[in-house]
C-alpha cells in the first residue's frame, strides 16, 4: 500500500538522497518536515517539495546535539502532530587513510552518522508509542562491507545496521517497524564532496559498481517502505554485493583487493 495521509519526518531532508525521497513522498495528501542545519538549503527543498505536492515544514537543527534535536523533532510534533515515518538521512564521508583520521575527526564522524540518528530516534519515539510507524536508519553499502578509505564511515555505518537491528526487536511491541537503507554510490552533493578526499584505491574499489541517480533510489527506497524487508539495498550492484558477502565473501574481498593492488602497483 502506498504510504499516503501521513505525517513523514526526515532528517538529513534539505539535499541529496534524504530530498529526494521527501520529493518522491510528497503525493498521496503526505505532510512532510524537514530537519537540517542550513536554512537556505531547507527553504530550497521546502519549494521543491511544496511543488511536488505537499505540506511542508522545515526545522534548522544540528542532528549531532541531543538537546536541538528533541527541541527540533518536539516543535515538529506540536505543528503537524506525531510522524508514522521518520527516515535519517543525516550522514557524510571523508574518506582518508585510516593513519591520517586523527581521534577528533573519527568522533566527528560518529556523531554526524551515528549519534544523529540515535537522538532523531531517541526525541521521536515519545511521540510514535501510541499509534505505530516506522523508523528507516540509512546506514550504506560500507556499512556491511568493510571498504578501504572508510575506516570511520564504515565503523559509523556498521554501527547503524546493529543499532537497527535492536530497536526493530524492542519497538516491535509498539508496532514500529524498523528499516535500514544502504545506499550504493549515489550522484548527491554528499557523494561529490566524498570525491575531494577519496584515496585513489577507494575510488577504483567504487568502479567495480555503478552510481545510481538519488531519483532512482528514491523510487526504489519508497516502493520498499510499504514492505517491511530490514534491509533496503536500492539497485542491482548493491543487493549483489549483499549477497556475495553473505554467502561467499572471499569473493567480495578477492575483488576490492585487486582494485587496491592494480593503485598500489603503479605507486
Ligand atoms: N551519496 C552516496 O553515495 C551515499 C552512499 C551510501 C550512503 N549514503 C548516506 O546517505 C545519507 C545522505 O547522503 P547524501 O549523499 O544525500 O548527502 P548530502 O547530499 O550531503 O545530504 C546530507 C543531508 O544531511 C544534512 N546534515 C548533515 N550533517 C547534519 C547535521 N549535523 N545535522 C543535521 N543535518 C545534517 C545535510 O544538510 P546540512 O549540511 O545543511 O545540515 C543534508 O540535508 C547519508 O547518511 C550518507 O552517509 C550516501
Amino acid at each position: 500500500m502506498a504510504i499516503s495521509q501521513k505525517t513523514i519526518f526526515i532528517t538529513g531532508g534539505s539535499t541529496g538522497i534524504g530530498l529526494s525521497i521527501a520529493k518522491e513522498l510528497a503525493k498521496n495528501g503526505n505532510k512532510l518536515c524537514l530537519f537540517a542545519r542550513n536554512t537556505a538549503n531547507l527553504q530550497k527543498a521546502q519549494a521543491l517539495v511544496t511543488g511536488a505536492g505537499a505540506k511542508c515544514n522545515i526545522y534548522p537543527v544540528d542532528a549531532k546535539d541531543y538537546d536541538s534535536t528533541k527541541a527540533a523533532i518536539d516543535k515538529a510534533v506540536s505543528e503537524t502532530g506525531a510522524p508514522y515515518l521518520l527516515i535519517n538521512c543525516v550522514g557524510r564521508a571523508y574518506p582518508e587513510h585510516f593513519e591520517n583520521i586523527t581521534a577528533a575527526m573519527m568522533e566527528d564522524t560518529m556523531r554526524t552518522n551515528f549519534s544523529s540518528v540515535w537522538n532523531a530516534v531517541q526525541a521521536a519515539l515519545p511521540h510514535m508509542k501510541a499509534k505505530g510507524g516506522k523508523i528507516v536508519n540509512t546506514s550504506s553499502i560500507g556499512g556491511f562491507v568493510g571498504v578501504f578509505g572508510y575506516a570511520d564511515y564504515s565503523a559509523s555505518k556498521f554501527a547503524i545496521i546493529g543499532f537497527s537491528e535492536v530497536l526493530k526487536q524492542e519497538l516491535a511491541k509498539y508496532n514500529i517497524k524498523v528499516q535500514v537503507l544502504c545506499p550504493p554510490d549515489t550522484d548527491t552533493p554528499g557523494f561529490a564532496e566524498e570525491n575531494k578526499t577519496k584515496p585513489e584505491e577507494t575510488k577504483e574499489i567504487s568502479k567495480t559498481a555503478k552510481l545510481m541517480t538519488s531519483e532512482a533510489l528514491a523510487k526504489e527506497t519508497v516502493k520498499a517502505l510499504e514492505g517491511n524487508t530490514f534491509m533496503i539495498i536500492p539497485g542491482g550492484d548493491g543487493k549483489l554485493t549483499y549477497w556475495m558477502k553473505r554467502h561467499f565473501p572471499f569473493i567480495v574481498n578477492m575483488v576490492m583487493n585487486s582494485a587496491i593492488r592494480k593503485v598500489q602497483s603503479k605507486k
